[in-house]
């Protein structure tokens, strides 16, 4: 779809880069030339990935380290080693977390483990790079990776909902403040694109490779899940140079599900106590099971 050296000479972060559509999205960015930097809290997944990568490619570089991005000062650090080795020119805020439950069942610390990844962490590394790129004169692409509910809420999903909308609101907002600075930031809103890790947690008991083959799975109007390659190829174009006109959007890529109305989560309503108690249990023996992996 581009030219192959459409990125050449540009250096992106990728959070959350070692899994999922963080995974997907650095796998066309360094397809198209660019030097990709993953971070995220698993360091052995992070260099499983990279290796995988750039065995794939056939070469390029791309570097990882662990970060969890809820740390502000862990953040900056990690940043600033970043720049002293040289400017990014991208930056993908994909790194996320998110659960379906009741939200009366919620903690205030399950409310928090979202928040603070979502809307904490992902200003934390958005100010963390841009106040660099601001003191450099640097040019930047900012991408956030949002969801359609920012403009229709989301049952179930609320502090990811809110969490999200935030972002969307930091988006616009900062795209006006720092129009004539060289700095732009935009957002995708990806529909259904199964990955292992957020169908864990928000369809618990149901297989993402399912879903991708399955053309009926969805209720899409396309009648479809999306393809890697088709975020992969949206989110190449917005950290190329030739849309910098394109500033403060956040571009739903979902096969026009959301314009059908209806959230998707609202189907769950129907559930009783038992099948959320089920629900959660499933989804506390992923999370059970990550936290070991991260421990390793
Ligand atoms: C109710 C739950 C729960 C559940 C966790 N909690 N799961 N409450 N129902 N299913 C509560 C816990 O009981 C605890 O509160 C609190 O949340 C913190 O739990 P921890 O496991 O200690 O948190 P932590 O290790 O920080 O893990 C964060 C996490 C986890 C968000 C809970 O899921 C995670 O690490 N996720 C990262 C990957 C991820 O979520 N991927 C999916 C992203 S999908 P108490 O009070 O009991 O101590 C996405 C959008 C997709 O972002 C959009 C698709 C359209």
């Amino acid at each position: 779809m581009f030219k192959e050296d459409l990125l050449n000479g540009k250096r992106i972060l990728v959070t959350g880069g070692g899994t999922g559509l963080g995974k997907e999205m650095s796998r066309y960015f360094l397809k198209y030339g660019a030097e990709v930097l993953i971070c995220g809290r698993r360091g052995e997944v992070l260099e499983q990935t990279a290796n995988e990568l750039m065995e794939e490619n056939g070469g390029g570089s791309v570097k990882h380290f662990a970060l969890d991005i809820r740390g502000p000062q862990d953040v900056d650090g990690a940043i600033e080693e970043v720049f002293q080795e040289a400017p990014l020119d991208g930056l993908v805020n994909n790194a996320a977390g998110n659960f379906i439950s009741r939200t009366e069942d919620l903690s205030h610390r399950g409310f928090d483990a979202i928040a603070s990844i979502v809307f904490h962490g992902t200003f934390y590394v958005t100010h963390s790079v841009a106040k660099r790129w601001l003191e450099l004169g640097h040019k930047g692409s900012i991408i956030s990776i949002l969801a359609t509910w920012v403009w229709t809420g989301s049952a179930f999903t609320v502090p990811s909902a809110m969490s999200k909308s935030a972002i969307h609101a930091m988006t616009q907002s900062l795209a006006t403040e720092w129009g004539k600075t060289g700095v732009r930031i935009n957002a995708i809103a990806p529909g259904p694109f199964p990955t292992e890790g957020a169908w864990a947690r928000l369809s618990p008991g149901q297989d993402p490779d399912k879903a991708t083959q399955d053309p009926s799975y969805s209720s899409n109007p396309m009648g479809r899940v999306g393809q890697m390659e088709e975020l992969g190829n949206l989110a190449t174009f917005l950290m190329s140079d030739g849309c910098d006109y394109l500033n403060g959007q956040t571009i739903a890529i979902d096969g026009a599900e959301y314009l059908t109305g209806g959230t998707f989560y609202r189907a769950l309503a129907a559930l009783g106590d038992e099948e959320w108690e089920a629900i959660r249990s499933t989804i506390k023996s992923t999370n059970e099971k990550d936290k070991a992996k991260r421990s390793t």
